[in-house]
């Protein structure tokens, strides 16, 4: 009885200690990590928020967040502030490209890993932060053109609605769709400017750009996002045309709101952008912590929406 008892603790004891170990590492993590986020312009910029904070409280990551209502100080006093605190790492999701060297070479100094999410930076030395997680916006601009292409023959008056200046999500997205259009000589920019990435700002620009030109002259709007496009679309139809019919539409991101458009056929493509970048970014701290070679760019893919799938993505998109 007493050797069957033993018998029976021991199998207890296995038990519980193969189950902890089979805890995932990530979930012990015990990390503080100091994210740096732009703000909240966008659906995409806030459900990115949602979800590296979801990730990092499922990890078991302190998070300590701070919101730069869009200014690069207020991003440079949070790394400052994070460098100060002592962070295991910081992330960050950089407003605009340039700027970033001293800042981070404090951070490097102080031996704290920096990952870049979404957006990237440009510095002398590319050792100052650890990796980007991001998708690849020339990419993004250049399948937004050549959708467009195939879609108009390659014959159309674009007008273009730029994100934040100097972002890289701006500059890539717009070198990326100009890149393919010089392709097609009757394919032309006749208007842009930026709507810094907000619905409002889509749409102001938009109202100017149909006050400025004949609006029969506008066969497609390229947006740097799918919220400026959204703003683009209210410009539209308070002007007596059919967006997605009259004046095609184009745009990045993949948030709920451009299905729902897509579906009422008021929008025609957008590209998406993932927001899911916490679990990349946090594997990536774990793997340098660990002494293993971090890549310098993580990518996500690109997939393309149409409005044929547009009310089934808009059901499941929206019932998250
Ligand atoms: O940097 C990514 C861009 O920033 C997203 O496309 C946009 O919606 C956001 O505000």
């Amino acid at each position: 009885m007493r050797i069957l008892k033993l018998f029976v603790l021991a199998a207890i004891a296995m038990m519980v200690f193969a189950s902890y170990n089979t805890i995932p590492t990530h979930a012990q993590s015990g990390l503080t990590i100091g994210f740096s986020q732009i703000g909240s312009e966008s659906g995409w910029r806030t459900s990115e928020t949602v979800s590296i904070k979801a990730e990092a409280e499922k990890r078991g990551i302190k998070l300590l967040f701070d919101d730069a209502q869009q200014k690069q100080e207020n991003q440079i006093k949070a790394l400052r502030s994070f460098i100060a605190q002592g962070v295991d790492a910081i992330l960050l999701a950089p407003v605009v490209e340039t700027g970033w060297d001293d800042v981070l070479k404090e951070a490097k100094d102080a031996g704290i890993p920096v990952v870049l999410v979404d957006r990237g930076v440009k510095v002398d030395d590319d050792s100052l932060y650890l990796t980007k997680v991001s998708s690849d916006f020339v990419h993004e601009g250049r399948l937004a053109a050549a959708w467009l292409a195939q879609r108009t023959n390659g014959i159309c008056q674009i007008v273009e609605l730029q994100g934040t200046i100097g972002s890289s999500a701006a500059i890539d997205r717009q070198k990326g769709f100009a890149d393919v259009i010089a392709l097609f000589p009757e394919m032309k920019i006749i208007a842009t400017q930026s709507g810094d990435f907000t619905r409002d700002g889509g749409k102001k620009v938009m109202e100017a750009f149909l006050k400025a030109q004949d609006p029969k002259t506008i066969c497609a709007v390229w947006a740097h996002n799918d919220d400026m496009v959204l703003g683009a679309i209210q410009a539209i139809k308070e002007a007596g045309l059919k967006p997605g019919v009259d004046i095609l539409t184009i745009s990045v991101d993949a948030v709920p709101d451009i299905f729902k458009a897509m579906a009422d056929g008021e929008a025609n493509a957008t590209v998406e952008l993932s927001p899911n970048l916490g679990g990349p970014a946090f594997d990536a701290i774990n793997d340098f912590k660990a002494g293993k070679e971090v890549p310098k760019w993580i990518v996500s893919t690109s997939p393309m929406y149409f409005p044929a799938t547009a009310a089934d993505e808009y059901a499941k998109r929206s019932a998250k």
